[in-house]
């Protein structure tokens, strides 16, 4: 068996998807390390999950940071110190510049509450309600300049019930979302996927739309 893929995983918040990593490593299901889980927020509640599994933590308070280039430059050191394989923004609530993405072309990836392209940025759990759709869902997507912008991997795809507001939605989503997550970042561990002319290459093949999470595993429908 090949060696496992190095991950770092960036949290700001409760950690849910990274813990649905730890499980699944755990278990055996995903071939990977978590070599390193950064929190831009001290009490991050994620932080003790990581600790509880064993793997290094660090905060990085983006407070203490004079502009934003400066607390780019030190993430971008921190981040490489473990030479990751990849990158994985999970519920991580800080723009990242130019410093990271420059250091690690088609290495970071992201976690979104929505079906993009739709709903890039905030509360897009309430703005799908309010748009009368009938599904809403999260995507995980390569990390470009463009805030929630870049090329799209993999989605999974819920109802919006008639009786949803935006706390039940989430609710709905989230155990999704930790599927989608495990099966994206199996998708890197396999080295099945890469980033290349802005576009998704899964198997040498450019992706024309998302992969679907359908049970546990990624289709491209
Ligand atoms: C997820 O809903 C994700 O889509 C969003 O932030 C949340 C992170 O949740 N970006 P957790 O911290 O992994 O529990």
């Amino acid at each position: 068996m090949n060696t496992p893929l190095k991950a770092a995983v960036l949290i700001s918040g409760t950690g849910s998807n990274l813990q649905a990593l730890i499980d699944a490593i755990g278990s055996g299901r995903l071939h990977a390390e978590i070599v390193h889980v950064i929190s831009n927020v001290a009490d991050a509640p994620g932080l003790k999950r990581a600790e509880g599994a064993g793997i290094p933590t660090t905060v990085l308070e983006h407070e203490r940071f004079t502009d934003r280039s400066e607390f780019d430059r030190a993430l971008a050191l921190l981040v490489g110190a473990e030479n990751p394989d990849l990158i994985l923004l999970a519920g991580f609530m800080r723009i990242i510049g130019s410093p990271v993405l420059d250091a690690f072309p088609g290495k970071i990836i992201n976690l979104h509450p929505a079906l993009l392209p739709l709903y890039r940025g905030m509360d897009t759990y309430r703005r799908a309600i309010e748009a009368g759709d009938s599904q809403h869902g999260a995507s995980i997507h390569f990390v470009t300049a463009d805030l929630d912008g870049g090329p799209v991997i993999s989605q999974v795809v819920i109802p919006i019930l008639g009786e949803d507001d935006p706390n039940s939605l989430a609710a709905r989503l989230s155990p999704m979302e930790h599927r989608l997550v495990v099966a994206t970042v199996e998708f890197f561990a396999a080295h099945k996927v890469e980033s290349r002319d802005e576009a998704v290459y899964v198997d040498g093949e450019k992706l024309e739309r998302p992969m679907l999470l359908r049970a546990n595993a990624l289709v491209y429908a």
